[in-house]
């Protein structure tokens, strides 16, 4: 359980002058005007003035909890990374859920992805897995993201998001037919954080003593149950209660009803990938269950809550590129995308010593660099040299790369990521569809129709359309009929 912090003493300026009268502004006569010897009202104003960073561009709204990552099974033969090297062994985490589209101040019910990001604080550094509540993405190439969210966020001139928008792109990306599929099914809008699933989404490298590589994928499976809201309970809560996820997620943590899930991976042999049915590092597919079976891991648990929103989570600082030895990228598009998009946002988010604020910096061992300086640099390195090599025993290289070199062959180029035997964009949206009980057809044909409905344009609408048709032919002739009754 945690409880909130209380500071007793006397109230004093930034610089710890005590404070005589906080409720009056310091005059040159009784009803005069206000003098600007008033240490105190100048700093309090031009420090309220200044407490905004930037929202994040994306996830802007989000809530916090630390917890345990505790390993149940051996995986030594997968990866060296020393926090997965024993049954038993604990390491701290923090995790950050959030909502994708919306600004910091929206409402947690709607219908949205949700991220899942995890921060492993382990002795040889942190690491990150910034992932989703969905196990694929709406697209595969990193070039496209700027593109797909500005659909998603608030158009230029209306300043509303417009569902012409958001169907011109999905229809112009028949890629996304899988995770539009995924997003306006039942599971498109959680009951809760803590009754959803979680997913690296994203295939990653696993390499083991002797440098063999292993591709997996991650899942977090709630052990609160999945639970998810209808369209219509979410527009209602949405209304009543903008802030029901990060409520939830805070009284479960204070009641010491402590959310967890169990984690398991797929792993896949490296020499198996040239060959398997889908391409593997194609974000839009998953790995079917019946091709590599999931193996339970480990167990998650969340258990205490931030002390201080702002400080701990709004500034908290995920990436993907946080990697630790023993794991690495695979060549999946949107993943290396991501590998610097995130660093970059967070020093314009936070500033160039983000790294090293109490949340995000390494609390099993300590960042020893040669960056210094910048803004709100903390002085951590004291005296040591600023330079490396160095005669003066500073840190130095280990020689060991955190993750195994990956073959490469073909020329340089703007290459489309490669097909395999059964890889088409509208495959794996079909088995879904057809996995779906004629209940959840029914609300995902619905879910769909009221969003294409609004379109403006038949011809947006209609492609659309199209692109569930190519999924199942059921599909896409009850989303037409359903999209016509609506648009009369
Ligand atoms: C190329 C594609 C993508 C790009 C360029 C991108 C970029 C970003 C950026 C710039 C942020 C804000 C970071 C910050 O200000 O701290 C962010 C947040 C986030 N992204 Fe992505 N993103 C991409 C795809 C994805 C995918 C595929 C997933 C999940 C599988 C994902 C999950 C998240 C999560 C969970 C957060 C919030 C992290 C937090 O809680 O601080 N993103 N993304």
């Amino acid at each position: 359980m945690t409880t909130r912090d209380t500071t007793a003493g006397p109230l004093t300026t930034e610089s710890g002058a005590p404070v005589a009268d906080n409720q009056n502004s310091e005059q040159t006569g009784v009803g005069g005007p206000v003098l600007v010897q008033d240490q105190l009202l100048l700093e309090k104003l031009a420090h309220f003035n200044r407490e905004r960073i930037p929202e994040r561009i994306v996830h802007a709204r989000g809530a916090g909890a630390y917890g345990t990552f505790t390993v149940t099974a051996d995986v030594t033969k997968y990866t060296r990374a020393t926090f997965l090297s024993e049954i038993g062994k604990q390491t701290e985490v923090f995790a950050r859920f959030s909502t994708v589209a919306g600004n910091l101040g929206s409402a947690d019910a709607v219908r949205d992805p949700r991220g899942f990001a995890l921060k492993f604080y382990t002795e040889e550094g942190n690491y990150d897995l910034v992932g989703n509540n969905t196990p694929v993405f709406f697209i595969k190439d990193a070039i496209k993201f700027p593109d797909f969210i500005h659909t998603q966020k608030r158009d230029p001139y209306t300043g509303s998001q417009e569902a012409d928008n958001v169907w011109d792109f999905w229809g112009l990306s028949p890629e996304s037919t899988h995770q539009v599929t995924w997003l306006f099914g039942d599971r498109g809008i959680p009951a809760s954080y803590r009754h959803m699933n979680g997913y690296g989404s994203h295939t990653f490298q696993w390499n083991n003593e002797a440098g063999e590589v292993f591709w997996v994928k991650y899942h977090f499976k709630t052990d609160q149950g999945i639970k998810n809201l209808t369209s219509q309970e979410a527009a209602k809560l949405a209304g009543e209660d903008p802030d029901s996820h990060q409520r939830d997620l805070r009284e479960a943590i204070e009641r010491g009803e402590y959310p967890s899930w169990t984690v398991q991976v797929q792993i896949m042999p490296a020499a198996e990938a040239a060959n398997y049915r889908f391409n593997p590092f194609d974000l839009t597919k998953v790995w079917p269950h019946e091709d590599y079976p999931p193996i339970e891991i480990g167990r998650l648990e969340l258990n205490r809550n931030p002390q201080n929103i702002f400080a701990e989570v709004e500034q908290s600082i995920f990436s993907p590129i946080h990697f630790v030895p023993g794991i690495g990228p695979s060549p999946d598009k949107m993943l290396q995308g991501r590998l610097f998009a995130y660093g970059d946002a967070h020093r314009y988010r936070v500033g160039i010593n983000a790294d090293h604020l109490p949340v995000n910096r390494p609390h099993a061992t300590e960042a020893r660099t040669y960056g210094r300086d910048g803004y709100l640099y903390d002085g951590r390195h004291t005296g040591m040299k600023n330079y490396e090599p160095n005669s003066f025993d500073g840190p130095k290289e280990t020689g060991r790369a955190l993750w195994q070199p990956v073959p490469v062959s073909g020329p340089t180029g703007k290459h489309e990521a490669p097909s395999h035997a059964e890889d088409n964009d509208f495959v794996q949206a079909g088995n879904l569809y057809r996995l779906m009980s004629e209940d959840e057809k029914e609300r995902l044909i619905a879910n769909l129709a009221g969003f294409i409905a609004e379109v403006s344009r038949d011809d947006i609408a209609e492609r659309a359309i199209n692109n569930f048709r190519q999924a199942d032919a059921d599909y896409g002739k009850r989303l037409e009929a359903a999209v016509q009754a609506l648009r009369g």
